[in-house]
Parts: structure tokens; C-alpha cells; sequence
């Protein structure tokens, strides 16, 4: 009996605090009332791609630079990142932070936050939406053009090859805008070049352990091994798994066996490169907390950000990359 009291009065705080919004205008936590709140919605941790990308944001929106970060991992699941943006809505935010899955899917729970006149900003990928105004601003890169680079590459590698060119492309989480762009890029390329061939597409799902599960799956099911020229990877973990594979059924990669091309290029992959294994890194950048940062101080500042920006990218091999390049990445 004695205890409650104080359990009642803790109980009563519980419930009117859940009442109150996270936002600045939101009566609530007064010692917070100055931050800017931001509702972050991660795919993952899928790839160290991705690791790099949420400690690029969590670096930028500290308390310390003015901000309030809600970052949520929806553990590769669109479902688990509608969930969290409804409760961000909840909380009334005052920006939702979205690195979408999948492109498809969105056009409801991106009209509540609209209605709830709360701002949206994609990172990374891509919406598919009937209505621009579903989202404020899109910062990320350019995965046509990276995919056009990897083709480039091999249209200059491969251009004295008589004989077929065969390609075992591997794919990243099917209808992201990572993978749509990658692969139209390669299946543009295999049609307008006679002797390219596709002999498998398989979904890698942006993994080391899925990769190296299908991989090795395909690679034992070839009687007595057959020849492949180049494993088209849609990031590094998949290469990483693929290279696993592939080397396990006896395939050597590199200048004089299979040549692996990958995105990314995050130091690991990049090491990869410099001693061989790896023939082409494309560059996708993770670092976008400072440029999505740039667009809600944009907005704070009365400004409207541009609908679209992609990053800079480059393509690296053996010859243009140097060890004290590989130690000094970022990522
Ligand atoms: O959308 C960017 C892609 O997603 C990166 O290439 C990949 O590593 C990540 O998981």
C-alpha cells in the first residue's frame, strides 16, 4: 500500500508524457524544446555500406549541432518503416528522415506525414509516387549512371573478346532504386552487345551470407564448371560473398581469371582492388548526414531545397588506387 503512491503518480507522468509530441511546438519536454526533432527511418545494417550511412547521420544530428534524433531500424522490412513513420507522425516531428526499401508502397503513409505537415526528406533511394509534393527534397546518387560506369568499364576491357562474354549478375533488394538502376544499366548493355551473355541473375539481396548461399548454390549446379568472365555485384557484400564462393569451387578472380565488379567501394572493397581480386569499384557515397543537413537548415531557414541531388561518384581499379588512398577512406 505504501508504494502506491508514488507508483500511481509515475504511471500518471507515463501516460501524459505519451500524450505529448516530440516537436519543438509540442507542449512536453521542456529541456528539449529548443532541438530540432528528427524521426529517422534506416532500412538496416545490411552492408557495411549502410553502417557507414546511419553513423554519417547519427554524427551530424546530435544535441550538440541542435537536434533530437529518433532513429529507427526497420531491420529490411517496408512494414517495419511504414510502423515507424506513423509513429513519428504520433510524436509529431518535425522532419521524417526516410531511406526507403523499395521504391513502391508509399503513397499513403508519405500523404499522412503531408497532412500532418510534417516534411519528408528521402535519402539514398527513391520513392515511386503519383504526387511530388509527398516529399520535400531527395539526396542521394545516381545508380543508372554508376551502373553505366561498371558497363563503360567492361565495354573497354572485354572490346577485342570474339568469343561470348558471360556475365553472372547478382542483385541487390529487388525494387530498390540501387538494384532498378544497376541492373537496367546491365541489361541495356547485354542487349545492345551481341556476344554479351547473362547466363544468371540471381537476388543477393545486398548480403555477404545470401550471396555466398546463392552463389554456391549456382556455381555446383554447373557441370564440371563452365566459364565465367565477369560477376556483376551490386555491392561490396555481395562481391564479398561471391569472391567466397567462387575461389571455394576453385575459380580464380582477377586479372587472368573472373573479374568482379562491384559498388560501393568502401575501404574493404577497396583493398580488394588494390590487390586484385576486385576489377572495378564504382563509388556510392554513404556520407549524406551533412548534405541532408543542409536541406532542413534550408527549410528552417525559410528556403526550399532542391527536389534533387545526387553526390559526386568515382570508379576505382588497381591503377588508379594507392594504399595510402585505401587507409585514408572514410568508410
Ligand atoms: O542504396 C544504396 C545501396 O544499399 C548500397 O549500394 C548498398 O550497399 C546498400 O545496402
Amino acid at each position: 500500500m505504501r508504494r502506491f503512491f508514488p507508483i500511481a503518480l509515475l504511471a500518471l507522468g507515463l501516460v501524459l508524457c505519451s500524450a505529448c509530441g516530440a516537436g519543438r511546438n509540442s507542449p512536453g519536454d521542456s529541456s528539449n524544446e529548443d532541438l530540432i526533432v528528427v524521426g529517422m527511418c534506416q532500412v538496416g545494417a545490411e552492408s557495411d555500406w549502410r553502417v557507414a550511412n546511419s553513423e554519417s547521420m547519427k554524427a551530424v544530428f546530435t544535441e550538440e549541432n541542435g537536434y533530437r534524433l529518433l532513429f529507427d531500424d526497420a531491420r529490411q522490412k517496408q512494414e517495419n518503416q511504414i510502423t515507424a513513420i506513423r509513429k513519428f507522425i504520433q510524436q509529431q516531428v518535425d522532419y521524417i528522415v526516410l531511406m526507403p526499401i523499395s521504391e513502391s508502397g508509399w503513397d499513403s503513409v508519405l500523404q499522412e506525414a503531408k497532412e500532418a505537415g510534417i516534411p519528408v526528406i528521402l535519402v539514398d533511394r527513391m520513392v515511386d509516387v503519383e504526387d511530388e509534393s509527398l516529399y520535400a527534397a531527395h539526396i542521394g546518387s545516381d545508380f543508372l549512371k554508376e551502373g553505366r560506369l561498371a558497363v563503360a568499364w567492361m565495354e573497354d576491357a572485354f572490346r577485342e573478346a570474339e568469343d561470348p562474354v558471360r556475365v553472372i549478375h547478382i542483385q541487390g533488394t529487388l525494387g530498390s532504386t540501387a538494384q532498378l538502376g544497376r541492373t537496367a544499366a546491365l541489361e541495356e548493355a547485354v542487349e545492345t552487345h551481341e556476344n554479351w551473355e547473362l547466363p544468371a541473375q540471381m537476388d543477393g539481396d545486398f548480403t555477404q551470407a545470401k550471396t555466398y548461399e546463392v552463389m554456391t548454390e549456382y556455381l555446383s549446379s554447373l557441370p564440371g564448371g563452365r566459364d565465367i568472365d565477369v560477376v556483376y555485384c551490386e555491392n561490396d557484400n555481395i562481391a564479398f560473398g561471391a569472391l567466397q564462393a567462387l575461389e571455394e569451387q576453385g575459380y580464380a578472380c582477377g586479372p587472368d581469371g573472373v573479374s568482379i565488379i562491384t559498388f560501393d567501394a568502401t575501404r574493404g572493397a577497396l583493398t580488394e582492388c588494390l590487390n586484385g581480386r576486385i576489377a572495378l569499384a564504382v563509388e556510392c557515397n554513404p556520407l549524406l548526414g551533412p548534405l541532408v543537413e543542409t536541406v532542413i537548415q534550408d527549410m528552417e531557414a525559410g528556403r526550399t531545397p532542391e527536389k534533387h541531388s545526387f553526390v559526386e561518384e568515382r570508379v576505382f581499379t588497381s591503377e588508379n588506387l594507392t594504399a595510402a588512398l585505401v587507409e585514408s577512406r572514410a568508410y
